[in-house]
């Protein structure tokens, strides 16, 4: 049985609110840097010394004009989150995930992939000396940003000398809009397109994101929360939010798009469809026209930081879909959400083991 908002199990988490800066109102927690926590880990790689580092106080990377990553932009990032659960712990969901996916992006980049126990060490010292900074149960989450950068210097175009791996935190909330759920309202993108063919859209690479400003800015110009970009090739296909990954939902059946090198591929989604196959569902990982998602029941998107966002409406060339009631999340999202953050917060058995306590 879920154990209700304030339970025993709560009151044995060993810290409250009151225990972290005293100034953080876990209540008006959004997504951003109000609350960084105050430590970093820092770890620098060079071919002669390999990777040497530790935690230190979050602060400034001192770098020079010449480095790599502000001259030719070799950077990957990572967001993963530390929560607390009913069982009164700190966890990670599938840590191991977020640095496969690290360090393959470092190799479509030509950075040293950072090794798996060092990534793992890195996320898991982060969140215990910022253990003040997660917040209670049900509240929010401390939102790690694990970065990896080509900081030594260079001039001609080539991978840098040196690396810097740094994870940062920071105490967070809802991504979107507040409220349980609250609906998004989206519009397709139908003069750009975020990635092609045999480029990099698969990769957590810091350049994937600030081309989509732009459409993304215009976009909440218009009223609209975000855009969904089609595929480059055939403008027809949905392909993924500016921050997120998306799901229809037909009946029985969700479906969501194939990852072919263009999509980013999220830990969350690769979650949820594993936890809709145990449900029940029919999930296909299927090119979706964009005319199919018109008509579906519903549509969600996916994330680290959105968790799953209901979508209300898609607008595409001027018609505008209403999915399910105004203002409210449909049931199949509503369930998938549930069902994904009762198992991260162990309010539910975990039969996969993807929660991991630090
Ligand atoms: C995340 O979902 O954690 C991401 O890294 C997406 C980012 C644009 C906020």
């Amino acid at each position: 049985e879920r154990p209700s908002e304030t339970t025993a199990s709560d009151a044995a988490s060993p810290l409250k609110a009151s225990d972290a800066t005293g100034h953080i109102n876990w209540d008006s927690l959004g997504f951003g840097v109000e609350h960084i926590a105050p430590i970093m880990f820092r770890a620098t790689y060079t071919a002669e010394d390999g990777w040497q580092g530790g935690l230190e106080p979050y602060g400034p990377l001192e770098m020079l004009p010449s480095a790599q990553v502000l001259n030719y932009g070799q950077s990957v990032f990572e967001g993963m989150k530390a929560q607390r659960s009913a069982r009164g712990r700190i966890v990670l969901f599938r840590p191991e995930e977020n640095a496969v996916r690290m360090r393959a992006g470092a190799a479509r980049l030509s950075m040293p992939p950072p090794p798996m126990e060092l990534y793992v060490e890195a996320v898991t010292s982060a969140v215990r000396a910022n253990a003040a900074w997660v917040p209670p149960r049900g509240r929010g989450s401390l939102y790690l940003r694990p970065l990896l950068l080509g900081t030594g210097p260079i001039l001609g175009l080539g991978p840098a000398p040196a690396y810097t791996l740094v994870v940062y935190a920071a105490a967070v909330g809802c991504y979107f809009k507040c409220g349980q759920l609250t609906p998004i309202d989206l519009i397709v993108e139908e003069r750009f397109h975020r990635a092609a063919p045999g480029g990099m859209g698969g990769t957590k690479a810091a350049g994937n994101y600030s081309p989509v400003l732009m459409t993304q800015l215009a976009a909440k110009e218009q009223g609209y929360n975000d855009v969904v970009y089609l595929d480059a090739k055939t403008d027809t296909y949905l392909e993924e939010v500016s921050s997120c990954n998306i799901f229809t939902v037909t009946g029985r059946t969700i479906r969501t798009p194939p990852l072919e090198g263009t999509i980013l591929p999220g830990v969350t989604r690769r979650s949820l469809i594993e936890l809709a196959r145990a449900r029940g569902y029919t999930v296909e990982e299927v090119p979706i026209p964009v005319a199919d998602a018109m008509e579906a029941d519903e549509v969600f998107t996916s994330g680290t930081a959105v968790v799953v966002s209901a979508v209300g409406s898609i607008t595409y060339q001027g018609r505008r879909r209403q999915y399910g009631e105004l203002g409210r999340p449909s049931p199949v999202t509503l369930e998938m959400y549930e069902a994904l953050t009762s198992l991260q917060q162990e309010l539910d058995d975990d039969p996969f083991g993807w929660v991991v306590p630090v």
